[in-house]
């Protein structure tokens, strides 16, 4: 493979873009430049395709470039660009769609990021209940913003200690948030005990896919739900990952457990800018966007027309569910493939995942938290992914990252992961 054009391009950004790139997850260790993209396969600067089992952390679950949802946007953009006051037609429609679909949304707003929806989401919680601090857990990320930038994937020295994201983080934000080992229902009960009256909300990545893919046991969610109910809690739960790629409910919906509060955003419009808050009439009359509401929610591209159109095309791709089935059905084939290759090649391999998503991890299960995660041989990780990337196959060379299958991938691109996974495997140390 030739890299030349990516390497001249990063080195051009570099000179204006801190680091060459606009997300500090985009940097790599060898620099690429992306410049088509359409169905399973992306294509950079000089030519190189990929299969892409990325999918840009998550958003691409109907495939690049889906013409329906190029087709809506088009067409929105036929319509009204912006005004920046009262409401589109798409708009309300994005927001009934969210209140048919997903459990717990009784009422909807629209933004253009996760971050925007997590951070609403904290002080909505935070002004409902008239208290101050949050709870976390281990190894799930909400976002860039103080409040929930903490231990997502924190090294084991630091491990039962507050790990902040980044300098520039306010210490009051950091203080204000306690951080809980996942699937531990006692040390959630044990923080609400030290701080009574002091917790406006828990915040659940309803799937804990920052770091691949460890499950949520269903008693302790549901815990969850009957602490919160009994200490005035409010119970968010983060479905910017899970939302619209696991099901049109989100995992709530699987669960069967509904929060307060949920945040939503990539799945739902397919790489598009859209994010959305939802939940309990009482709570989103509290935003000031209703008469009387005391949070403030602002926003000049909230509920934006492309991001709107986008996500209205896609949740109309996913309704009559042939998508999720055949996600599903490459989902599991994936997983158990490698699961397969690595035994018969006797690798120490434990693939987790759940639908589309799957994360090969270089140890042995179970995994049911964080502190499972430290077995990963993470440079065996990296290198098993750099390998499958020279081979076409792109998955983040990162480790503990998941990957996602989309609906455009074949059951010959499952064929061709595994054949790669399998030239790689044996070629590497056991
Ligand atoms: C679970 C979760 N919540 C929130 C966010 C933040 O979303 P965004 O990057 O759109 O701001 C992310 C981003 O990866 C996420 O994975």
């Amino acid at each position: 493979m030739q890299y030349q054009k990516s390497q001249l391009l990063h080195a051009r950004a570099s000179q204006v873009i801190p680091g060459g790139v606009n997300s500090a997850t985009r940097r790599l260790a060898r620099p690429v430049a992306w410049e088509w993209a359409e169905g399973a396969t992306i294509r950079d600067a000089d030519g190189n395709a990929y299969l892409d089992n990325h999918a840009a952390f998550g958003p691409i679950v109907l495939g690049h470039n889906h013409p329906g949802v190029n087709r809506a946007v088009a067409e929105a953009l036929d319509g009204v660009d912006m005004v920046g006051v009262g409401i589109t037609e798409h708009e309300i429609r994005l927001a009934e769609k969210v209140v048919e679909h997903v459990p717990s949304a009784e009422m909807a707003l629209t933004f253009s990021s996760g971050s925007e929806a997590t951070y609403m989401a904290v002080r909505l919680a935070r002004g409902v209940t008239g208290r101050s601090k949050l709870l976390k857990f281990q190894g799930t990320f909400h976002g860039w913003h103080d409040y929930l930038l903490l231990n997502v994937i924190t090294p084991a020295e630091k491990l039962g200690r507050k790990d902040p994201g980044c300098a520039g983080q306010l210490a009051e934000a950091v203080d204000h948030t306690i951080v809980v080992p996942f699937n531990d229902l006692e040390a959630v009960e044990q923080s609400i005990r030290d701080n009574p009256d002091q917790i406006a909300a828990i915040f659940l990545e309803a799937i804990p896919h920052n770091i691949g893919c460890v499950l949520p046991r269903q008693d302790f969610v549901e815990g969850l739900r009957r602490l919160c109910d009994a200490h005035g809690i409010v119970l968010v739960f983060d479905e910017v990952i899970t939302g619209f790629r696991h099901g049109l409910g989100g995992y709530q919906e699987k669960l069967g457990v509904t929060p307060d509060v949920t945040t939503m955003a990539k799945a739902i419009a397919n790489g598009y800018p859209c994010a959305v808050i939802a939940g309990r009439r009482d709570l989103m009359m509290q935003f000031t966007t209703a008469p009387g509401g005391k949070v403030f929610v602002g926003g000049t591209y909230n509920g934006h027309p492309v991001g709107s159109a986008a996500a209205l095309a896609t949740i109309a791709a996913l309704e009559d569910g042939t998508v999720h089935e055949r996600l599903f059905r490459l989902g599991d084939r994936v997983r158990d493939g490698l699961q397969e290759i690595a035994d018969r090649l006797g690798h120490r391999m434990t693939v987790a995942g759940y639908g589309s998503v799957f994360t090969p991890y270089f140890m042995d299960g179970p995994v049911e938290r964080y502190d499972d995660l430290l077995r990963n041989d993470g440079e065996k990780d990296v290198a098993f992914r750099s390998a499958m990337v020279e081979r076409g196959i792109f998955m983040l060379p990162m480790a503990l990252k998941r990957n996602h299958v989309s609906a455009a991938h074949t059951e010959n691109d499952i064929d061709r992961t595994l054949d790669a996974a399998e030239t790689v495997l044996k070629g590497m140390p056991r």
